[in-house]
């Protein structure tokens, strides 16, 4: 029997209580009701009607199976456009997929054996920095790294002194965007705030370096065989045959810039975390890095090989997915889900956050173990239960870039050094920024491999 809208709990004063509790917690407080009211949790904020949904079946049927009658949330959108123009991660219907058509060879497979070098020329010339004995934040070193690679891989520019300002930035937006998006009041962006002019500062700083480069590329006519050039050459041929403008071009490669490095510096932030506070699954990873690759630097053709490190990988995006939650969808019509009825335009969150962490479908959550991923156990996972990259038409574009990424950082990191965690007093405390990162950073000390 299809029952009304899915029961959750009720706030005091027209629901505003549960709004300030979720700007409060929001981890915490949305682990609490999905184990509380189960796979479809109904949720009354103020105006706003959602629902948490918190079932791999039901978490299919939105993204992939029924995804045209949901879309996504105009209210996020509207806040990422002042960055992202109309870029990929922010449109839908037609133009996104003439978009993601365009886009799609910049991260073909068989790209990935240049990309794989260029990752660990980069990783090994930032890793000279480094020496033994000094304490770095993990966080910041992550985030400065993968900036320079994406830099490298897909605009041919070297950020190396400029990296620190592009994270600032980036952070910057990040933290301001999060903050904007958990509150249902917004402060309009004429009222001259702190806030409203760093934000300012942080998209100008962005935009800036990007029209340059697109610029500069323009003049030089030149094709250097990176995601620019594929913008600017790149010609819709199974659509209307037409290229992108260079205001289309400055909107996707800010959009690849932002969302080809925060949330792979957050998820390696947190790979370090666990991997520094579980020696026994450091020293796998340090016995296949030894076997796979001994001395010499990693290539493409070493990924597979690199089983372990893989599986330690993706077990830090289960426990700690730098997409904590996805973008919110809103349903097109009045639509039935899990014998449910849920009218036009309620909110659907979907969380990796939470799902991933529920013993329904990973026995022992809270556990880092990592052969949860191997070959003999991985069939075990019920599908769309781990979706750090989304899923269906919207799923990550970078997913296989990311993932290869992230090991051959991990890799050639372990090749010289190791990374102790700091002690402290008080425990690591998730932050739900854009990406969810380590509040107040990581410190760790640099100690050389066998010291
Ligand atoms: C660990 C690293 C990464 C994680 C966890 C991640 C996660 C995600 C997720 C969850 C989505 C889907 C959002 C939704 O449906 O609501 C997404 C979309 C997207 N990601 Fe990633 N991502 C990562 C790395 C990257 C990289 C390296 C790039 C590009 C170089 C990238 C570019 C994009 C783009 C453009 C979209 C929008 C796709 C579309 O709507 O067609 N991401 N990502």
């Amino acid at each position: 029997m299809t029952r009304h809208f899915p029961s959750g709990p009720t706030g005091s004063f027209f629901g505003m209580s549960l709004a300030r509790e979720f700007s409060r917690d929001p981890l915490g407080f949305l682990t609490e009701v999905s184990r509380t009211y189960g796979d479809l949790a109904g949720l009354r904020m103020g105006p706003v009607k959602a629902c948490l949904c918190n079932n791999p079946d039901l978490i299919r049927e939105v993204l992939v199976t029924r995804a045209r009658f949901f879309r996504k949330e105009p209210r996020t959108l509207n806040a990422l456009r002042q960055i992202d123009g109309e870029g990929l991660v922010v449109t839908e219907g037609d133009f996104w997929l003439r978009q993601r058509r365009l886009l799609q060879p910049a991260f073909h497979p068989r790209r990935l054996g240049k990309y794989a070098a260029t990752i660990v020329e980069r990783t090994t010339q930032f890793l000279d920095r480094w020496k033994p004995g000094e304490t770095r934040n993990i966080v910041d070193e992550m985030t400065h790294l993968t900036l320079e690679i994406i830099a490298k891989l897909f605009y041919d520019l070297e950020l190396t002194g400029q990296a620190s300002e592009m994270g600032e930035a980036v952070r910057t937006l990040s933290e301001i965007f999060a903050a904007e998006l958990s509150t249902l009041i917004k402060v309009p962006d004429w009222v001259p705030t702190r806030t409203k002019r760093r934000k300012r500062w942080a998209i100008r700083t962005l935009d800036t370096l990007m029209r340059n480069t697109i610029r500069e590329r323009r003049a030089s006519g030149q094709d250097k065989g990176d995601l620019l050039s594929m913008l600017l050459m790149a010609v819709d041929e199974e659509g209307d045959g037409r290229g992108m403008s260079d205001q289309q071009a400055r909107d996707e490669a800010i959009t690849m810039f932002n969302a080809g490095h925060d949330s792979s510096a957050a998820g390696l932030a947190w790979a370090w975390h666990l991997i520094s506070t579980h020696p026994e699954v450091e020293r796998r990873l340090r016995e296949e890095v030894a076997t796979v690759l001994g001395d010499r630097p990693a290539t493409a053709e070493d990924l597979p090989k690199l089983k372990y490190t893989d599986c330690v990988i993706r077990e830090s995006l289960r426990l700690y997915p730098p997409v904590w939650i996805l973008f919110v969808r809103q349903t097109v019509e009045d639509i039935e889900l899990g014998n449910f009825q849920l009218p036009k335009g309620t909110w659907i969150y979907i969380l990796p956050w939470v799902t991933q962490r529920d013993p329904r479908f990973f026995p022992d959550p809270l556990r880092f173990d990592p052969d949860r991923f191997s070959e003999e156990r991985i069939s075990s996972i019920p599908q769309y239960s781990w979706i750090p990259f989304g899923a269906g038409p919207h799923i990550c574009i970078g997913q296989g870039l990311a993932l290869a990424e992230m090991s051959l950082i991990v890799a050639t990191t372990l090749q010289r050094f190791r990374l102790e965690a700091v002690p402290r007093t008080e425990p690591v405390v998730p932050e739900p920024l854009l990406a969810i990162r380590p509040k107040g950073g990581l410190m760790m000390t640099i100690r050389t491999k066998a010291g």
